[in-house]
């Protein structure tokens, strides 16, 4: 029996998103394909072919199929997948994780107009009370006798709870993989939903986070709203190094690359890669480089900005209103600079996730400036792949911000005159300085590896 090294306890781990995505050929059959995010391509590598049971929501048609079937073996992982009321899962998905617990948690309310809780709210807490009550029922049922269980994420905070009834004999553990809400935010929720989200939290040996900061966000939070003292840890998540350079060894990478040489040619690229997120701060990042433009005419014509952004969250509206400002700005910005030769901003909106590790390999700057994020792998999976001693442009309120500080220039988000002055001092540093940076950014990512954030969790249920 395979168990990730030197732990000899069965581990159950449960998270929203599962590693594997099925869909329904033409023919019927069902094919499945390895998931993108940071999640997977951290902790997939860790648990592949052992004897972990990885449970997740069904999320497309396909994976509701998968889950008829039971505990089934896909892309080496041992999956659950759990069907669940369509209704009942978009409520809690769309309206409490990400309409609510995701704005709470990064800070993104526009507090004249949200948040705002009428009656719908309780309909949705009482689904997401019912899809965290289901992960805990499916847990009950395939946990092995004395089992870890590790508990990703703001969606499934009330799982321990329900787990503490039904299984005693499990430890449970949680990880966030966000920022968590200080009490000025976290206080915006309704008291009894978030008093009932604090104790569920609480009911977990330990709760983990990536960043000390988002700890104690979190214990503030527990203390002043719930009179509550749980026990945390932190553990920052790494990138795995053979996975994201066996994706740069691709074939679908070596053409992306070749695609973006031709578009790009010798110009300097400033490179970002995100989910089209509002957290990301894709909009400031790009007015930042209508500002550098405006104060630097020498980068005209010399300078493109290249962004893939992964589209996210359809069923949230504010998704959907962001990306159409963030897609006008990049057309007005075109439309002020541009010349015959020369498209100022590239931005591409698709799930190109070899298109993104080309446009990875060959950035000379990466601008990674989240208005709040809990740790962000973008930053070091271009740091291991890049060829270009790339600089790194890094918002102050990424938790990656903690570990690679020492060589990456200091963004402060909400500061677009400011990031424009980062991305002149980027562009211009000279080679040897890009060179000594880049070397300590290297050793800093090749240090951390994701079997370390795992040995983490395994203590924290032995705690
Ligand atoms: C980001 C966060 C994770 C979260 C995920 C959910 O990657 O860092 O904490 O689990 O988003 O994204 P999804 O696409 O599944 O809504």
């Amino acid at each position: 029996m395979l168990s990730p090294p030197h732990h000899d306890r069965p581990i159950v781990l449960v998270s929203n998103r599962g590693p594997v995505t099925f869909t329904e050929a033409a023919d019927g059959t069902l094919r499945s394909r390895r998931g993108a995010g940071g999640l997977i391509s951290g902790i997939g590598p860790l648990v592949e072919g052992t004897d972990t049971i990885w449970i997740a929501a069904a999320m497309t048609e396909g994976d509701r199929r998968a889950a008829a079937t039971g505990v089934a073996e896909a892309e080496g992982f041992r999956l659950r997948m759990l069907a669940l009321d369509p209704d009942t899962y978009r409520l809690a998905y769309d309206e409490v994780s990400n309409g609510v617990l995701w704005f709470a948690h990064h800070g993104l309310w526009d507090l004249s107009r949200q948040p705002a809780f009428d009656h719908s709210w309780t309909v949705a807490w009482d689904a997401y009370r019912a899809v965290n009550h289901a992960f805990a029922d499916a847990v009950a049922e395939v946990a092995p006798a004395g089992a870890v269980v590790l508990v990703q994420d703001y969606h499934l905070c009330l799982v321990a709870t329900r787990l503490a009834v039904l299984r005693p004999d499990l430890d449970c553990v949680h990880f966030s993989h966000t920022p968590f809400a200080p009490p000025v935010w976290f206080s915006a929720i309704p008291s009894e939903a978030g008093r009932e989200l604090l104790h569920g939290l609480a009911a977990h040996r330990s709760c983990g986070f990536h960043t000390q900061q988002w700890a104690t966000d979190f214990t503030d939070s527990a203390r002043q709203c719930a009179g509550l003292t749980p026990s945390t840890f932190v553990a920052p998540l790494a990138t795995d190094p053979d996975d994201i350079r066996r994706v740069a060894a691709s074939s679908a990478c070596q053409e992306a690359l070749a695609a973006l040489q031709a578009m790009v040619g010798d110009r300097t690229v400033i490179a970002r890669v995100d989910r089209l997120e509002l957290s990301k701060n894709l909009l400031r990042g790009f007015l930042a480089f209508d500002e550098l433009l405006r104060q630097h005419p020498e980068h005209r014509g010399e300078v493109v900005f290249v962004a893939e952004a992964y589209p996210s969250r359809p069923g949230v509206a504010a998704y959907a209103r962001y990306q159409a400002e963030v897609e006008l700005a990049v057309a007005e910005i075109n439309q002020r600079w541009g010349t015959a030769h020369w498209q100022p901003i590239n931005l591409s909106v698709e799930d190109n996730f070899p298109a993104a590790v080309a446009l990875m390999r060959r950035g000379d700057v990466f601008l990674v400036n989240p208005i709040r994020d809990g740790l962000n792998l973008v930053a070091s999976e271009a740091i291991l792949v890049n060829e270009r001693n790339a600089v790194l442009a890094l918002s102050a309120e990424a938790g990656a911000w903690d570990g690679l500080q020492e060589a990456a220039l200091r963004v402060a988000p909400f500061d677009i005159a400011g990031t424009a002055g980062v991305l002149h001092d980027a562009v211009q540093m000279p080679a040897a300085e890009r060179q000594r940076r880049a070397a300590i950014l290297g050793g800093i990512v090749r240090a951390h590896t994701p079997a370390q954030w795992l040995a983490h969790q395994l203590a924290a249920a032995e705690a």
